[in-house]
This record gives C-alpha cells, sequence and structure tokens, in this order.
C-alpha cells in the first residue's frame, strides 16, 4: 500500500517566473505523510544528520556564498525538468532507454569548448547506435554542468606523516596536496556555479544549433578513433543513417522541416552531495507552484549518502525532479521500499531511477532481491546498470576498471531483467570523449601498463571514445535482443 505524501499548497516563496523564493531563498512546502504533517522546505535537511559534507572553516563566508547563489537565474527550468520526468516514464514503462553519462568528476581546469564537444559527440554517436541499431528512442541525460562534488571514502587522506583533508571535488577543494589546497573553499561553489551555466549554455547550442542534425552522423566522428575496429562498425552505421535520410526525404520528410531529425534533447544530472547549494538554487515553479531544483534536470542521491532519515534524501524527497537512487550491495529490499515511499511516494513513473551498481561478482546476489520487492510492492521506477562503481580495482599504481566487468555487469543485468520480467531501462556511464588510457582492455587492449600514457581523471577512470562506443554497441544488442526490435507501435499493440 502506497504511503500517499500528498503536497498542499506552497506556504511562501516567490511564484513568480522562477525567482528566488522567499527573504532568504528557503522554499516552503507542506507535505502531508499518511496522517501526519511533515514540513518540508529547501531548508529541512538542515534539521537531519547528514554524511559527507565537507568542513568550511569559515561558516559565514560560506552562508554569504549561499546567499549569493540564491539570487542568481536558475540553471535549468522546471518544465525541461518535466519533460524529462515524463520521458523517463516512458522508460519505466519500457518505451524508452535511458543513456547517462559524463565525467566522474568535472575539473575546473578541463573545462574548455573541446572537452565539452568531444563528450557530446561521442554521447550523440552512443545515442544513435542505441536508436538505430538498439531500435529504441533514447533518453539522453549527462553527467555534466553540476557534477563536481564526489564522496569519499575516507574523509582524510595521508601521504607519509603528512594528513590533509580528502579532495572532494572542484567544487569544495583542491587535488593538489597541500594543507592550502585541500581545504574547503565556499568560492568555488560561484565558480561551479558560472562553468555550469556556460557548460549548459554550449550543451544547448550543439543540441539545437546544427550540430546534433542526423545529417552529420558521418561527421560526429573523432579522429583519433577512425582507424578503431569501433569506427568501423559507427561507419557503417552512420551509411545505413545517411541511406534512410535519403529514403526519407525522396518521400517528403526532410530534416528542414522535422525537427527531430535537425536537433535533439540533452539533459543535465549530477550528484545532490552539497546541500547548501542546492537549496540556494530551488525555486518555485511558477506554473505548478512546486519547487524544483535549478541547479540540473536531474539529482541523484549517492550510494554514500542514501540514509532514510538523513539530509540527501530528505532534500531530494521534496523538490519534484527526476531523482535517481544509487543502489549498492549494502542496500536491503525493505530499505529501499522505504526509500520509494520517501521519494515517490505517488508512484510517478519517470520520478525514481535506481542505478545499481553492484560489481560483475555481486549483481547476480543483490539484484533480483530488489527486483522481486519492488514488483510485489507494484512501484514503477526505471531500472538503470553502472556498471563503473562496483568495478573499481587498483592495478599498477592507478584506479581502474577491467572493462570486460564493465560489459559483463551490464549483460548480467539485462539477464536478470529479463529473468524477472522487467526492464532494463537504461545506463549509467563514467566515460569522456577523449581519448584516456583510465580503464584497461577493450578493442584497442589497454593493458595495466598502458594506464600512466594518458591517465588524466581526477577522479574515478572513464571509459574513453572508443570504449564507450563498444558499449553501445553491445547495449544496443541487449536492448534488441530483451524488446525484439520492434517499432514502438507495435510494442503498443502487443
Ligand atoms: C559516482 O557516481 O561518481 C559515485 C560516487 O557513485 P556511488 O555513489 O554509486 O558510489
Ligand atoms: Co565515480
Amino acid at each position: 500500500m502506497l504511503n500517499p505524501l500528498v503536497y498542499k499548497r506552497p506556504t511562501g516563496g516567490a511564484v513568480d517566473g522562477q525567482g528566488p523564493a522567499g527573504p532568504f531563498g528557503v522554499c516552503e512546502m507542506a507535505l502531508e505523510r499518511g496522517t501526519s504533517l511533515e514540513r518540508w522546505t529547501s531548508e529541512s535537511w538542515r534539521g537531519k544528520p547528514i554524511q559527507q559534507a565537507p568542513a568550511y572553516p569559515d561558516a559565514a563566508i560560506l552562508a554569504d556564498v549561499e546567499k549569493t547563489l540564491s539570487g542568481f537565474p536558475p540553471l535549468v527550468f522546471a518544465g525541461e525538468a518535466r519533460k524529462l520526468k515524463k520521458e523517463l516514464g516512458e522508460v519505466a514503462l519500457g518505451r524508452s532507454f535511458l543513456l547517462q553519462g559524463g565525467d566522474c568528476a568535472e575539473s575546473f581546469a578541463e573545462h574548455s569548448a573541446d572537452n565539452i564537444r568531444d563528450f557530446f559527440r561521442v554521447f550523440l554517436q552512443m545515442a544513435v547506435v542505441l536508436t538505430f541499431a538498439g531500435s529504441s528512442p533514447v533518453v539522453k541525460v549527462g553527467r555534466i554542468a553540476g557534477q563536481f562534488a564526489k564522496p569519499r571514502s575516507a574523509p582524510t587522506e595521508t601521504r607519509g606523516d603528512v594528513e590533509l583533508p580528502s579532495y572532494r571535488g572542484d567544487i569544495v577543494n583542491d587535488i593538489e596536496f597541500t594543507p592550502q589546497a585541500r581545504t574547503p573553499d565556499p568560492r568555488r561553489l560561484l565558480e561551479a556555479y558560472r562553468q555550469s551555466a556556460a557548460t549548459l549554455n554550449l550543451l544547448r547550442a550543439f543540441a539545437t544549433g546544427g550540430y546534433a542534425n542526423l545529417e552529420n552522423a558521418h561527421r560526429w566522428m573523432l579522429g583519433f578513433v577512425q582507424d578503431s575496429p569501433q569506427s568501423h562498425r559507427y561507419q557503417e552505421l552512420a551509411d545505413r543513417i545517411t541511406e534512410t535520410l535519403a529514403f526519407m526525404r525522396a518521400i517528403g520528410l526532410d530534416a528542414e522541416r522535422h525537427q527531430e531529425l535537425r536537433a535533439t534533447d540533452v539533459y543535465t544530472s549530477h550528484e545532490a552531495l552539497l546541500l547548501g547549494y542546492e537549496q540556494a538554487l530551488t525555486r518555485i515553479d511558477s506554473t505548478t507552484g512546486d519547487p524544483y531544483a535549478t541547479s540540473g534536470h536531474m539529482l541523484w542521491i549517492g550510494d554514500r549518502t542514501r540514509q532514510l532519515d538523513h539530509a540527501h534524501v530528505e532534500y531530494c524527497r521534496g523538490v519534484r525532479n527526476p531523482i535517481g537512487l544509487k543502489c549498492g550491495p549494502s542496500l536491503k529490499a525493505e530499505d529501499l521500499i522505504r526509500l520509494i515511499d520517501a521519494l515517490n511516494p505517488d508512484d510517478e513513473p519517470g520520478r525514481l531511477t535506481l542505478i545499481c551498481r553492484f560489481g560483475s561478482d555481486k549483481i547476480v546476489d543483490h539484484l533480483p532481491s530488489l527486483i522481486r520487492a519492488v514488483k510485489r510492492e507494484g512501484r514503477r521506477v526505471v531500472w538503470s546498470c553502472d556498471p563503473m562503481h562496483g568495478n573499481t580495482i587498483t592495478a599498477g599504481g592507478f584506479k581502474t576498471r577491467p572493462f570486460d566487468r564493465v560489459m559483463s555487469e551490464i549483460r548480467t543485468f539485462f539477464a536478470v531483467h529479463q529473468a524477472e520480467g522487467t526492464y532494463a531501462g537504461g545506463v549509467h556511464l563514467e566515460m569522456t570523449g577523449k581519448n584516456v588510457t583510465e580503464c584497461t582492455g577493450g578493442a584497442r587492449a589497454i593493458s595495466e601498463g598502458d594506464l600512466g600514457s594518458s591517465y588524466d581523471t581526477t577522479c574515478d577512470p572513464r571509459l574513453n571514445a572508443e570504449q564507450s562506443i563498444e558499449v553501445a554497441f553491445l547495449v544496443a544488442e541487449l536492448l534488441k535482443a530483451e524488446r525484439g526490435g520492434l517499432p514502438q507501435q507495435a510494442r503498443a499493440a502487443e
């Protein structure tokens, strides 16, 4: 039985044009859970225990920065987040597929037009592979334009006899191992906002300004992958797309007149880790009167911060964006159901994406019981596979991920869903458009000895462009097998 969480009218906050809400940027909303009233505000998380919060030395500077942020324009609009939620609702029902990916942590130093373009074109290629070879509409959500904050397994790092705060992402501190660099600095929140705005601006331009036109499918090939097995596979697919477009033109359907061939939707997402930043960018939507996080379209709760009665769940339950929840090996089925009660009490399809990250050797022990519990309770969720975070090892002094294990977790994810009669709805990848050597294996067989040649990540190892496309081809095959490659109309009529 669902535990109804009913929105009352907003009790405060600006309802006009997504402006800052309330005198100090606090959005209020009364939430009714069962018979008791539980008030949610954009700052009610402050009364809860919290994990992974940086220790800022000066609370007054932090408060000042958060106040400044609360006066800044929203980065995304509530209507866009609603549109994404609707599209994810189609994913939950098995009619579409979620492709989510990007850096583990965006880096201030790597913020450049070239990097954004290189990511975007590989992401587009992957989406085209999934759409064309997998015969499925694809919802594209980048880990981008705000993915700066990192949870860490230890609060400090020790080198020799020096112990300093851990690096928590460029939005918090600097990776350099000095006391000054590692001290959390609130002013970095402003730089993260500025970079997110610039990145998003370019992404929107790429998505709608002609670059993403399907007629360009051949031109998205990156120079450095032109001679690889993946590039040949991709070129063949691009040839088929060109042929199809020529046929469509011949019967009067061309990109000039059909926006869906000429432009695409790309959404942004990040882990909602720094709740002061999220609160400052929370706004009341003028159309619905509901609160939305406007730092990105979709936010997710990390595996280390998903405690039911803690701050991160409290913040996320109140904003109406699509929410992701990382599900690792320590998550029990009954706790998952309570988290679903809190985060998606109305069972809205598309509201909640369960991002499973168990590891290739553990997934069969954990995923089936979670799926069965969700099925038993009749909840509608998107099941997505993060084949990265459970497959991290250390080799040759580097954190890496063997490509075979990444592929194996994805295969098992699809197999388990097939056995349980549910949909494998998406993948969640750490990837880059650059030619890095951070994950071993793949068609070019990157060895442990190769890792040092181009190891650029400031956090977890990412799939490079070629490995990402290889994953896309695998997923396309699995998707076609799962869904029979039938056009959507045929599926709907089944
Ligand atoms: C991440 O997605 O970068 C991350 C830290 O994941 P998780 O919370 O699943 O460990
Ligand atoms: Co990561």
